[in-house]
């Protein structure tokens, strides 16, 4: 494993399932020893999927543990593509998790824009946090080949937004429902899990010495994580096929 900065190496994708496991459970353990319960973002897509699987086998503590997600597709809770659904197989409903202790995005109102707001209410009461950006303590996330996070998509207007912690998106037009950059970047603990060689073009662009950060925002919304808060970390976890595609000056071994 090579750590450079806010950069592990792992050999492939098994070890990063692994690592990014350890991280994990090391995370949500530290969280309830200092503050009594774990508040996590989970991330959709299909690197986590083992992850999760590995969470199910943890020794943790179920009850001090809310579940949140970093960002959601517009479809019905148990549809294939839902990543609730996704969560709750590999992982949420092996554990005895007080099932109120899971907050799923809300998708059934028919209007994605009205579902974000009622998830950033359930954010904000969850986390007794009414006004002011609240701090999870852990949220999880991929990166898209086209450097995409959450559902923080180039070019689309949500990449703007400061004031809202959960907003409406769109991937080609789909409807998403996204964490929003305030509410991901006032995390304690930020990790990507990012996997495979279709990564290296956007990690390339995203850590290319003197891009212009604006225009890289918007193109490689990956880019725009960064912790506001005193107290936040970003660790990049990558496989060794992924980080090719860094620039030399963070490639070790
Ligand atoms: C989603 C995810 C999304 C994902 C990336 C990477 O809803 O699909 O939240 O942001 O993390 O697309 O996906 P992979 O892990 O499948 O590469």
């Amino acid at each position: 494993m090579t750590t450079v900065s806010n950069f592990q190496i792992v050999a492939d994708r098994a070890a990063l399932v692994e690592r990014a496991a350890t991280l994990t459970v090391e995370a949500i353990a530290a969280a309830i020893a200092q503050r009594g319960q774990c508040t996590l973002a989970l991330s959709g897509g299909s690197t986590p999927r083992p992850v999760y699987e590995r969470l199910a086998a943890a020794d943790l503590d179920w009850q001090k543990i809310l579940i949140f997600w970093g960002d959601e597709r517009y479809v019905p809770q148990d549809h294939p593509d839902s990543n609730a659904r996704m969560a709750r197989e590999a992982w949420l409903d092996r554990v005895p998790m007080p099932p109120d202790h899971i907050y799923p995005v809300p998708t059934d109102s028919g209007d994605a824009a009205i579902d974000a707001a009622r998830y950033e209410a359930t954010v904000r009461s969850a986390l007794g946090c009414p006004e002011g950006v609240p701090t999870l303590d852990v949220v999880l996330l991929g990166m898209g080949d086209d450097g995409h996070t959450a559902s923080l998509f180039p070019g689309t207007a949500v990449l703007t937004e400061r004031q809202r912690l959960v907003q409406a998106g769109s991937k080609d037009g789909e409807p998403r429902i996204t964490f929003t950059f305030p509410l991901i970047n006032g995390a304690r603990w930020i990790y990507f899990w990012v996997a495979g060689a279709s990564k290296q073009a956007a990690l390339g662009q995203i850590f290319a010495p003197g891009a212009a950060a604006g225009d890289r925002l918007t193109q490689y919304p990956a880019s725009g994580v960064q912790p506001t808060t005193a107290e936040g970390q970003l660790l990049w976890l990558l496989d060794r096929a992924a980080a090719q595609g860094l620039p030399e000056y963070l490639r070790e071994g």
